[in-house]
């Protein structure tokens, strides 16, 4: 059995979900260290190892359907969209996002009905130049929610996200594991800078039904 979470419904913690709503309204963006426990970290971060491994992710594409093409030198990331039922560590994660989907609904109004969300797996040296996580032609994308699965991240080793907020300085946030950050998906413009070693992550967004 893997741990208890402040996000299961019995333990939810209505200051965290504050804090986060809080944090999007007055800059756009939030980060919370210490989201999930090491527990569930650490069986996110085997799950998406095995999958890079067995050839489960494919290289990302730019753009939305017939018009997405793979272009590594904008974004160079393998991807696995997760699926509910596909092993117990992600159902666990699905839920804690669906629980702080209806807190973020509480609070912030923004009506987000679903959550997707996918591996990521950024080999050294692999990036994602700047850009807006909303598609020209589709705006259901309101929320953009990223989880990092990388024990002991050093500054040095790059593969930042690097945030760039309207009129103010630019945010450099390291993918330290059990790390979760979330901005607002049709304002903030980012990036992900390369690194010396493997980036892991679950990119996620909270959507209103088109
Ligand atoms: C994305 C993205 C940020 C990160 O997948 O769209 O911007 O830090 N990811 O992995
Ligand atoms: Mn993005």
């Amino acid at each position: 059995m893997l741990a208890a979470t402040p996000f299961d419904p019995q333990y939810f913690s209505e200051v965290l979900c504050l804090r986060i709503s809080d944090d999007l309204t007055e800059h756009g963006w939030s980060q919370q260290n210490f989201f999930l426990t090491e527990e569930l970290t650490i069986s996110l971060a085997a799950e998406c190892h095995l999958l890079n491994d067995d050839g489960g992710m494919k290289l990302a594409g730019v753009g939305r359907g017939s018009g997405q093409t793979v272009r590594p030198t904008i974004r160079g990331d393998q991807i696995a969209w997760l699926k509910a039922g596909q092993s117990i560590a992600c159902d666990r994660y699905l839920q804690i996002m669906e629980n702080l989907r209806i807190a973020l609904n509480r609070t912030l109004f923004l009506g987000l009905d679903e959550y997707e969300s996918h591996f990521a797996f950024y080999a050294p040296g692999a990036s994602y130049l700047k850009h807006l996580d909303r598609f020209r032609d589709d705006d259901s994308r309101i929320v953009s929610v990223v989880i990092y699965l990388n024990p002991e991240w050093l500054q040095e080793q790059g593969g930042a996200l690097r945030l760039h907020p309207e009129g103010m300085a630019t945010q450099d946030i390291v993918p330290l594991a059990s790390r979760l950050v979330l901005f607002l998906s049709a304002q903030m413009l980012h990036e992900v800078l390369p690194a010396t070693r493997d980036r892991l992550s679950i990119a996620g967004w909270f959507r209103r039904r088109p």
